[in-house]
Protein backbone atom coordinates (compact mmCIF):
# COMPACT_ATOMS: atom_id res chain seq x y z
CA UNK A 1 0.00 0.00 0.00
CA UNK A 2 1.51 3.57 -1.00
CA UNK A 3 0.57 6.75 -0.52
CA UNK A 4 -0.01 7.49 -4.48
CA UNK A 5 -1.82 10.59 -5.93
CA UNK A 6 -4.87 8.61 -5.33
CA UNK A 7 -4.70 9.06 -1.91
CA UNK A 8 -3.27 12.56 -1.92
CA UNK A 9 -5.32 14.87 -0.07
CA UNK A 10 -4.03 17.98 -0.85
CA UNK A 11 -3.44 19.02 3.01
CA UNK A 12 0.15 18.76 4.19
CA UNK A 13 -0.88 17.59 7.94
CA UNK A 14 -3.73 15.15 6.57
CA UNK A 15 -1.42 13.80 4.00
CA UNK A 16 2.07 13.30 6.45
CA UNK A 17 -0.04 11.40 8.90
CA UNK A 18 -2.19 9.35 6.51
CA UNK A 19 1.57 8.03 5.19
CA UNK A 20 2.46 6.71 8.87
CA UNK A 21 -0.92 5.01 9.00
CA UNK A 22 -0.43 3.21 6.07
CA UNK A 23 3.68 2.68 7.11
CA UNK A 24 2.14 0.62 10.35
CA UNK A 25 -0.15 -1.09 7.79
CA UNK A 26 2.72 -2.56 5.69
CA UNK A 27 5.05 -3.02 8.66
CA UNK A 28 1.50 -5.38 10.29
CA UNK A 29 1.17 -6.98 6.76
CA UNK A 30 5.04 -7.74 6.55
CA UNK A 31 4.35 -9.14 10.18
CA UNK A 32 1.63 -11.07 8.96
CA UNK A 33 2.84 -12.61 5.71
CA UNK A 34 6.25 -13.77 8.15
CA UNK A 35 4.63 -15.34 10.93
CA UNK A 36 5.89 -13.40 13.75
CA UNK A 37 5.02 -13.78 17.18
CA UNK A 38 1.78 -12.90 18.42
CA UNK A 39 3.47 -10.38 20.65
CA UNK A 40 5.27 -8.41 18.06
CA UNK A 41 2.27 -8.55 15.33
CA UNK A 42 0.22 -7.19 19.00
CA UNK A 43 2.39 -4.86 19.33
CA UNK A 44 2.52 -2.98 16.20
CA UNK A 45 -1.38 -3.49 15.95
CA UNK A 46 -1.38 -1.27 19.13
CA UNK A 47 0.48 1.13 17.39
CA UNK A 48 -1.63 1.25 14.59
CA UNK A 49 -4.61 2.08 16.81
CA UNK A 50 -2.66 4.37 19.28
CA UNK A 51 -1.87 6.87 15.83
CA UNK A 52 -5.63 5.93 14.32
CA UNK A 53 -6.66 7.89 17.79
CA UNK A 54 -4.60 10.22 17.25
CA UNK A 55 -5.37 11.33 13.87
CA UNK A 56 -8.73 10.96 14.20
CA UNK A 57 -8.38 13.43 17.08
CA UNK A 58 -6.51 16.04 14.75
CA UNK A 59 -8.93 16.12 12.21
CA UNK A 60 -11.65 16.40 14.62
CA UNK A 61 -10.15 19.51 15.86
CA UNK A 62 -9.58 21.08 12.44
CA UNK A 63 -13.32 20.06 12.27
CA UNK A 64 -14.18 21.84 15.11
CA UNK A 65 -11.85 24.92 14.86
CA UNK A 66 -12.82 25.87 11.17
CA UNK A 67 -16.67 24.87 11.68
CA UNK A 68 -16.54 21.87 9.04
CA UNK A 69 -20.46 21.40 7.79
CA UNK A 70 -20.33 17.24 7.38
CA UNK A 71 -18.25 17.08 10.98
CA UNK A 72 -21.15 14.76 12.27
CA UNK A 73 -20.97 12.03 9.40
CA UNK A 74 -17.06 12.51 9.57
CA UNK A 75 -16.69 11.85 13.64
CA UNK A 76 -19.39 9.49 13.40
CA UNK A 77 -17.26 7.41 11.20
CA UNK A 78 -14.08 7.82 13.12
CA UNK A 79 -16.18 6.05 16.55
CA UNK A 80 -17.20 3.37 14.18
CA UNK A 81 -13.86 2.40 13.09
CA UNK A 82 -12.50 3.02 16.34
CA UNK A 83 -14.10 0.86 18.10
CA UNK A 84 -14.10 -2.04 15.42
CA UNK A 85 -10.50 -1.70 16.06
CA UNK A 86 -10.67 -1.84 19.80
CA UNK A 87 -12.54 -4.42 19.79
CA UNK A 88 -10.19 -6.43 17.50
CA UNK A 89 -7.57 -5.45 19.81
CA UNK A 90 -9.16 -6.93 22.63
CA UNK A 91 -9.81 -10.03 20.99
CA UNK A 92 -6.54 -10.31 19.99
CA UNK A 93 -4.83 -9.83 22.88
CA UNK A 94 -6.96 -12.97 24.26
CA UNK A 95 -6.14 -15.26 21.58
CA UNK A 96 -9.56 -15.16 20.09
CA UNK A 97 -8.68 -13.70 17.07
CA UNK A 98 -5.66 -13.72 14.56
CA UNK A 99 -5.09 -11.02 11.81
CA UNK A 100 -6.00 -12.55 8.51
CA UNK A 101 -5.14 -11.35 5.40
CA UNK A 102 -8.98 -11.08 5.28
CA UNK A 103 -8.95 -8.76 8.03
CA UNK A 104 -5.34 -6.39 6.79
CA UNK A 105 -7.75 -6.26 3.15
CA UNK A 106 -10.32 -4.94 5.28
CA UNK A 107 -8.12 -2.00 7.11
CA UNK A 108 -6.41 -1.06 3.75
CA UNK A 109 -10.29 -0.80 2.39
CA UNK A 110 -11.57 1.27 4.74
CA UNK A 111 -8.68 3.26 4.86
CA UNK A 112 -8.99 4.03 1.44
CA UNK A 113 -12.41 4.65 0.93
CA UNK A 114 -12.55 7.20 3.91
CA UNK A 115 -9.50 9.10 2.87
CA UNK A 116 -10.90 9.12 -0.68
CA UNK A 117 -14.31 10.32 0.08
CA UNK A 118 -14.77 12.02 4.14
CA UNK A 119 -10.92 13.15 4.27
CA UNK A 120 -10.63 14.62 1.07
CA UNK A 121 -13.81 16.54 1.28
CA UNK A 122 -12.95 17.53 4.51
CA UNK A 123 -8.92 18.47 2.80
CA UNK A 124 -11.15 20.65 0.20
CA UNK A 125 -12.90 22.17 2.87
CA UNK A 126 -9.58 23.21 4.52
CA UNK A 127 -8.35 24.66 1.49
CA UNK A 128 -8.63 28.46 1.40
CA UNK A 129 -8.32 28.11 5.69
CA UNK A 130 -4.45 28.78 5.47
CA UNK A 131 -3.06 26.25 7.44
CA UNK A 132 -0.38 24.87 6.04
FE1 LIG B 1 -7.60 10.82 7.87
FE1 LIG C 1 -11.05 11.12 8.77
Amino acid sequence: MKLDKQLHVGNRLMDREHAILIEYINTLQGLVDGNSSRQLVGKVLEGLIQHTKTHFYVEEELMYSFRHPDYVNHIKAHEKFKQTMQQLSSQYKHGETNITNELMDFLKDWLINHIQKIDRQLAEFLKDKKLD
